[in-house]
């Protein structure tokens, strides 16, 4: 788990960054007793231990993974300043590899005049996006998708702006003649396209979403918090590719660099197209920005105190890993989609397990097959459990019944969900460990099913 070598190259940069300030007259710091400290960093990598090995290959459960090594690192030496990203006071210097990182992010969608900045997670970066879509379409309503992330009818009402839900498609992604329809009410000031959701990896069709836009004359959010760095995969299927082409002319993106972008947690991103709605956010702030005329970003973000910290790790991975396509980074993602495709042709042709549509990104979902939908979604649970005990870490997720029905055969259709298994292949190591995964997957299926027809 631990890569020894990193740590020994961490102690040779916090030398560089401390010679940074040698000039400093010595003062006696508030250092611990090393006796007592080590006894608490102790006891604190013994509660660490009760956690699913998220940083593993074997951990292919929900959307998380470890942070890059340099993200870790760059993270931890910025802990020796603690800079505050909210004014150029606080973190000059993160400040400014904030800018860039963002700048860089931006880029990636083909934005080169934009307003931006980075923030606690996708969440928070939603709630901005709403905040101004709201201020733009006063009393006009939000519409996402009922796949979209739970949070988004949370944060309207939070910002008390009116909620509708969409339906969603046999394959999960916003159905359009349903969002059509629903248009010609002319109540709409914004749509969330969501780019890849959470529960299954869907892209919802920003192509005709955009033609909707031409005629009925809505602001669109992207929210890509999980799904916005696949614009650099190259495998992906040529209409969910067709969306990312052209995720450069919705109106503001939320991307999540601590999903698929390798950061500790505690970093989201907003970007909007129109830099101009940068005075929505103006308020005056008499003892905050008085060091530089410059831009400070907490005159462009709802947050006040920042983690300049998340600023460092993100530009510091960038420049190791840049976000180009057919480079390094791209390649983790286009192998986490080879990963999912390769367990998706596994499952679908077992007839030990029902699947729904291929995956567009890198997330399965799968049931076993049952006499009933509701004794599949019981299996599903004892599935996931006898993996778990067999080292495999798999999630759960409750799916409505449409996206099945096209392979349900004969099962029973008694209930309108279907609980189902869930895996996140992000990974780039996951691609190498498919047999093994597979493997346990197959022989916890086997044991659960063999003890149910007993
Ligand atoms: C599509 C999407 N939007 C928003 C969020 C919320 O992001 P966060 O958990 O960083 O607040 C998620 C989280 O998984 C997501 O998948």
């Amino acid at each position: 788990m631990l890569d020894r070598e990193s740590l020994a190259v961490f102690s040779e940069v916090a030398k560089k960054l401390d010679s940074g300030f040698a000039e400093l007259p010595a003062f006696q710091d508030q250092s611990p007793e090393m006796e007592r400290l080590a006894e608490v960093l102790d006891a604190t990598a013994e509660r660490l231990k009760d956690n699913y090995p998220y940083f593993h290959p074997l951990y292919a459960g929900q959307m998380l993974k470890p942070p890059h090594p340099v993200a870790r690192l760059a993270y931890a030496l910025a802990m020796w300043i603690n800079p505050n990203n909210h004014a150029l006071d606080g973190g000059r210097a993160t400040s400014a590899m904030e800018k860039e990182a963002v700048a860089e992010i931006a880029g990636m969608f083909g934005w080169k005049a934009f307003l931006g900045h980075l923030c606690g997670g996708g969440t928070m970066a939603n709630l901005e996006a709403l905040w101004v879509a709201g201020q733009l379409h006063p009393g006009k309503k939000i519409l996402a998708s009922e796949q979209a992330h739970y949070t988004h009818s949370r944060i309207s009402g939070v910002l008390q702006l009116p909620f509708e839900s969409v339906p969603a498609d046999a394959r999960g992604r916003m159905d359009m003649d349903a969002l059509a329809k629903r248009l010609e009410r002319s109540d709409v000031g914004t749509v969330v396209a969501t780019i890849g959701t959470t529960a299954t990896g869907s892209v919802d069709p920003l192509p005709e979403i955009l033609a909707l836009r031409a005629k009925h004359g809505f602001r669109i959010h992207a929210d890509a918090a999980y799904g916005g760095y696949f614009l650099l995969a190259g495998n992906l299927e040529q209409e969910v590719a067709q969306a990312f082409i052209r995720i450069g002319e919705v109106d503001s993106i939320v991307i999540d660099p601590h999903k698929h972008g390798l950061q500790p947690y505690g970093c989201g991103c907003v970007l909007f197209r129109d830099p101009g709605v940068g005075r929505l956010y103006k308020h005056d702030s008499p003892y905050t920005y008085f060091s530089s005329g410059d831009l400070h970003l907490g005159e462009i973000s709802l947050e006040c105190s920042r983690p300049g910290a998340a600023a460092a790790a993100l530009w510091a991975t960038q420049k190791l890993l840049p976000l180009g396509k057919g480079g390094v980074f791209a390649r983790g993602l286009e192998n986490g989609r080879k990963a999912a495709l390769a367990l998706f042709g596994k499952l679908h042709t077992d007839m030990r397990f029902v699947t729904t549509f291929p995956p567009e990104l890198d997330i399965v979902v799968f049931a076993p097959r049952g006499a009933s939908v509701s004794q599949s979604s019981a299996l599903s649970r004892k599935i996931f459990e006898a993996a778990a005990k067999r080292g495999l870490h798999l999630a759960v997720a409750e799916l409505p019944i449409h996206f099945w029905v096209a392979n349900l055969g004969n099962m029973k259709r008694d209930s309108g969900t279907l609980v189902c298994l869930r895996s996140v292949l992000m990974k780039p190591e996951h691609l190498d460990w498919i047999e093994r995964i597979w493997e346990l997957l197959s022989a916890a299926t086997a044991e659960v099913l063999d003890a149910h027809h007993q």
